[in-house]
């Protein structure tokens, strides 16, 4: 399956309800996404995560694109499974404050390829 940055871009203004992307973005309702792709989940300086998302960052949670790619479909569940893998169920506290999902496999392929280029 293909990956269109551009099209990512358009798919990206259903994120910006909560994140920001570029040199003046802020943190929001959610963190700044800037060079998220290939970063240390739970890791935005200034911005106070939930539990789950802290923990599993702390597992040792990294946002390449495949996790990204399963993360975004069903974000809450994927935190959980990650830690439960990795044999850290009892760090699975609470549910993620993401509670968005992109169901569409081709949306996010192009976000995660808009993405890389932030
Ligand atoms: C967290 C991506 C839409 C609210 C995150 C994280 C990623 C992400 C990768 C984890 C960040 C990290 O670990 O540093 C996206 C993308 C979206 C999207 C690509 C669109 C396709 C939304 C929307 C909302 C939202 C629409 C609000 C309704 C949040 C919040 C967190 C978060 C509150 C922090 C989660 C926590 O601390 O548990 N998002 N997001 N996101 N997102 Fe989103």
């Amino acid at each position: 399956m293909a990956q269109d940055a551009a099209k990512g871009e358009a798919v990206f203004k259903k994120c910006m309800a909560c994140h920001r992307v570029g040199p003046d973005a802020r943190n929001l309702v959610g963190p700044i996404l800037n060079g998220i792709v290939g970063r240390t989940a739970g890791k935005v300086d200034g911005y106070k995560y939930s539990e789950i998302n802290h923990n599993a960052g702390e597992a040792g949670l990294a946002w390449t694109e495949e996790a990204l790619l399963d993360y975004l479909a069903d974000p809450n569940g994927y935190l959980k499974k990650f830690l439960a893998d990795k044999g850290q169920s009892d760090k699975a506290v609470g549910a993620t404050k993401m509670a968005f999902r992109l169901p569409n496999e081709q949306e996010r392929r192009d976000v995660i390829a808009f993405l890389k280029t932030k």
